[in-house]
């Protein structure tokens, strides 16, 4: 069974653009990425957007559909009715590069910023032991795709610009939580989520969390946590008395 759809398109570049109105035929079992390429294929060749697996693996194809950020390829077009009038704009955080195609270069910067994993130095390759339990936990963590939605969807920078610079966002905070869990890992990442990468500016509205394909609970297993161990440092006398003796 086809019928026609109504969508409206974001067509533009750095310097400005607008929705543009399309009538397109959707298949039985077809998502919003297959119209988006039927789109491509009928009536406007020269539209950008940036795709890759379709299969929800690639991370590629992120933008947002009547206002909600999602991945193209996993959103399937029987959630909407045939006669709703669906809207396709690109990640609102980041620069338009052109259509639906973002500059989410900052993601790449916030990444290079966090210091790699640091085993201690007595330790060689093939000598790590961990508990299976610490094997597990960071495992959730892993499945990220990097599609940037949570990046995107965080109200911290989403309409804050000037943030930018002083927040890795909840897909960096959460690596960050990841090597702090790790039982080997020596650099002092509490410290430096909290004073280098703006681990204070999430008041945990766990939006982050609501938009993730993965179903990652970024909030709740990455970044309360580590919250409330740079809480628990900061009220531990001993740590206090540390950090007086110590870091002046
Ligand atoms: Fe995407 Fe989830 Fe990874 Fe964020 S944590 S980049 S939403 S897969
Ligand atoms: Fe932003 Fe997620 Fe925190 S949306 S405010 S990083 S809980
Ligand atoms: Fe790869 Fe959508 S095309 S996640």
């Amino acid at each position: 069974m086809s019928y026609k759809a109504n969508f409206k398109v974001w067509r533009g570049d750095a310097d400005g653009g607008d929705l543009q109105d399309y009538t397109v035929e959707v298949n039985e079992g077809e998502v919003v990425l297959d119209i988006i390429h039927r789109l491509q294929a009928t009536q406007a060749p020269d539209l950008a957007v940036r795709w890759n697996c379709k299969a929800g693996k690639c991370g590629s194809c992120s933008a947002e559909i009547n206002g909600m950020p999602r991945l193209l390829c996993m959103t399937r077009m029987s959630v909407f009715t045939e006669s709703e009038t669906i809207t396709v704009t690109p990640l609102r955080t980041f620069p338009v590069i052109r259509d639906l195609v973002t500059d989410v270069s900052y993601n790449y910067q916030k990444a290079r910023e966090i210091p790699a994993f640091a085993p201690p130095k007595h330790l060689g390759l093939g000598e790590y032991r961990m508990k299976q339990q610490d094997v597990e936990r960071s495992q959730e963590f892993r499945k990220c795709i990097e599609c940037f939605l949570c990046q995107n969807t965080c109200h911290v920078i989403r309409d804050h610009e000037e943030n930018k610079e002083h927040f890795a966002g909840p897909r960096y905070l959460m690596r960050i939580a990841e090597l702090e869990m790790h039982p080997l890992d020596e650099a002092d990442r509490e410290r430096a989520a909290q004073e280098e990468h703006g681990l204070g500016f999430c008041n945990i509205t766990k939006c982050c969390t609501e938009v993730c394909p993965e179903h990652i609970k970024i909030t709740d297993n990455a970044l309360i946590p580590m919250k409330e161990r740079v809480v628990d440092r900061k009220y531990d006398p001993v740590v206090w008395l540390g950090n007086k003796l110590f870091r002046r």
